[in-house]
């Protein structure tokens, strides 16, 4: 049975991080990385165990971490202690369903940008197939509202063309996203798309190939 509805959600991440899930970077952070420079402030939305969070920030760019599971931002800000990167990165626990508190996050984070003149990074790995419509809707639309001109968003996700795929499934919450729908939607929030690709190839592990989209677009 798959575990719906936030709490199961969490309870399900939590248990998977507790196990100390220790992963190298992903393939889109490294294609992400290719387009960041010192002044590039990277929040990881859904950051999880941090490996793309570290990952930017061991490479000298400030980045936050976001992400519901306590279990994982605990572990994760610890390891920011152990690896002296605090000054780098930092993490917040935050369930993305909870519109007042995201929208206070990032109002904060843009004025940090602000104060500190760097540009904004909005970084969604695997995340958006991980959240229900509602969610989606309340993210996008709160990072729309915020989030100033030149803001740049990435993201990869799992696709409607996945779901036939044979894979590795533990029973989690699984959304697999229609590019029809996510492409305009973006553009109606006030984001011009800058690159959008979809197929296999992107990130394969233990043997899945994933049928995943990648999106980059910039706030107008
Ligand atoms: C598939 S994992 C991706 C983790 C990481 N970005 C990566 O690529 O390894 C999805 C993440 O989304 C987080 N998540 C799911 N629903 C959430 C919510 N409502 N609020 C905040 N985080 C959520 C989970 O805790 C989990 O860490």
């Amino acid at each position: 049975m798959k575990e719906q509805g936030t709490a199961g959600t969490k309870k399900y991440w939590n248990a998977f991080y507790k196990q100390n899930v220790n992963l190298p970077k992903s393939s889109f952070c490294s294609k992400v990385q290719e387009t960041l420079t010192s002044e590039s402030f990277v929040v990881d939305i859904g950051c999880g165990s941090g490996r793309d969070t570290f990952a930017f920030a061991s490479s000298g760019v400030d980045a936050i971490g976001i992400d519901g599971s306590e279990e994982a931002i605990g572990l994760n800000k610890s390891k920011a202690e152990e690896l002296l990167l605090s000054s780098k990165v930092s993490f917040i626990a935050l369930d993305l369903c909870k519109s007042s508190d995201l929208r206070n996050l990032f109002e904060e984070l843009k004025n940090q940008g602000i104060e500190k003149q760097k540009h904004l990074v909005l970084y969604l790995r695997f995340l958006l197939h991980a959240i229900d419509d509602k969610t989606e809707k309340t993210l996008l639309e709160t990072i729309s509202d915020v989030f100033p001109q030149g803001t740049k968003f990435a993201a990869e996700f799992r696709t409607k063309e996945d779901e036939q795929l044979n894979k590795i499934y533990d029973n989690h919450y699984r959304r697999f996203v229609d590019t029809d729908q996510l492409i305009p939607d973006l553009e109606s929030k006030g984001f011009e798309i800058n690159s959008f690709c979809k197929g296999t190839g992107l990130s394969i592990y233990k043997g899945e190939d994933p049928f995943l989209a990648r999106v980059f677009a910039t706030k107008l």
